[in-house]
């Protein structure tokens, strides 16, 4: 695999595209957990490379320059995570970018400006990503977050670069990854919650073949109950996919995967009210009432069945978690996975806000940088990004 501690770096021009997308309120940066993700790999190229050039996106400009989208507060946070000088160049691509790079003293930094300012980074156009590839001698992606997307800085510019390769982030991510997917430690166990089947349905079908249980919480698990035709009050159900939910259960009997659904739940008028109704076993819960978290009974089944488990993938929470009233399920159940004995893996991003939320994040082997791209690639999807730099998860 094409990793970048086996790339010759000594005296090179290197384009680092990262995952810099980091949220912001005001302008002031709201959590900097993603630049810190990159600083092994920056630190590797500070150490070798002549001059770096970071590039990365910041929400979504659509083509144009939005001034409240610049990376101009992510410069700066750079520079004092680094302890030196970080400039931000006027842009991604043009003269005035080569400019700055000419003007770089050996060993410097230099962050190009939001690389969706230009239409061709989204439209992965063969022109932009040649322009990208033109200003470095070599290219490296360390930004796992946008690996699923198939655009110019993630894949197009593979083809345009004499020399390619993956940082250490993408390489964790990889390792821990493709270790659970291709040879896990068994019993296997993925845990599903969120709000929808729908957005699930993908990573359910794609891990059924690989895991030994699989444990459903959250608002999804509602869709389920009422494909078994059990009521659900005035839960969440996406009426149109219990075919689907009746399809998911059979396939897993057919296969003999265990498949646990909570057995009680906390239940209230609505995700955003302190007020709860209490505690209802499944079979006979409140009409009038939403169901918001799993119950304690659902949290000692899914203990027990976690207990022995090898490895554990989980993705989505149990429930309104955002609300104390109703984060109980979801922080037990971070709380039990932190300290079982398995390989243990989550991601999405209610998931790692959650986990960081009730500080578990280094009692789990690895919590997952990617949303969109974790889910996906627990899809089994090709990811473009990998993809270009011949990364497989097999
Ligand atoms: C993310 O925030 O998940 C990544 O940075 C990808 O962003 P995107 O969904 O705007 O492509």
């Amino acid at each position: 695999m094409p990793f970048i501690d086996e790339l010759n770096l000594e005296g090179k021009t290197v384009l680092l595209r990262l995952d810099l997308n980091v949220p912001l309120k005001d302008g002031v940066i709201q959590d900097d957990s993603r630049i810190r993700a990159a600083l092994p790999t920056l630190e590797h190229l500070l150490q070798r490379a002549d001059k770096i050039l970071v590039c990365s996106h910041l929400g979504k400009p659509k083509g144009k320059r939005v001034p409240e989208l610049s990376l101009e507060p992510v410069a700066r946070r750079l520079s004092e995570l680094l302890d030196r000088e970080v400039d931000l160049a006027p842009d991604c691509v043009g003269d005035e970018v080569r400019a700055a790079i000419g003007e770089l003293d050996p060993g410097g930094i230099l962050l190009l400006e939001n690389l969706r300012y230009h239409p061709g980074e989204t439209e992965n156009d063969p022109e932009f990503s040649r322009e990208l590839a033109s200003l470095a001698d070599v290219y490296v992606n360390d930004a796992f977050g946008v690996v699923h997307r198939a655009h110019a800085s993630v894949a197009g510019v593979v083809d345009h670069s004499p020399v390619s390769g993956a940082g250490f982030l993408i390489k964790k991510e990889w390792q821990y990854l493709s270790k659970a997917l291709s040879n896990p430690e068994r019993p296997f166990v993925l845990i599903s919650g969120g709000a929808k089947v729908s957005s699930k349905l993908g990573l359910l079908h794609n891990l059924m073949d690989r895991v030994d249980r699989i444990l459903i919480g959250g608002a999804m698990a509602s869709t389920f109950r009422e494909a078994e035709g059990y009521p659900v009050g005035n839960s969440l159900v996406e009426e149109d996919l219990i075919p689907k939910a009746r399809e998911i259960m059979d396939k897993a009997m057919d296969r003999g995967v265990s498949f646990y659904l909570p057995v009680d739940y906390m239940m209230g008028p609505a995700p955003d009210q302190e007020k709860t109704y209490g505690v209802f076993p499944f079979q006979d819960i409140r009409s009038d009432a939403m169901i918001l978290d799993t119950g304690p009974a659902t949290h000692t089944l899914f203990s027990e069945t976690l207990k022995d488990a090898g490895t554990i993938v989980w993705n989505g929470p149990m429930g309104a978690f955002e609300n104390p009233t109703y984060s109980q399920g979801s922080v037990g159940l971070a709380q039990t996975v932190g300290n079982v004995g398995a390989l243990t893996i989550a991601g999405g991003g209610d998931t790692d806000s959650l986990i960081h939320r009730c500080h578990m994040q280094d009692r789990i082997d690895f919590v997952s940088t990617g949303g969109g791209s974790f889910l996906e690639l627990l899809e089994g999807k090709e990811l473009p990004g990998l993809k270009a730099l011949g990364i497989s998860m097999e």
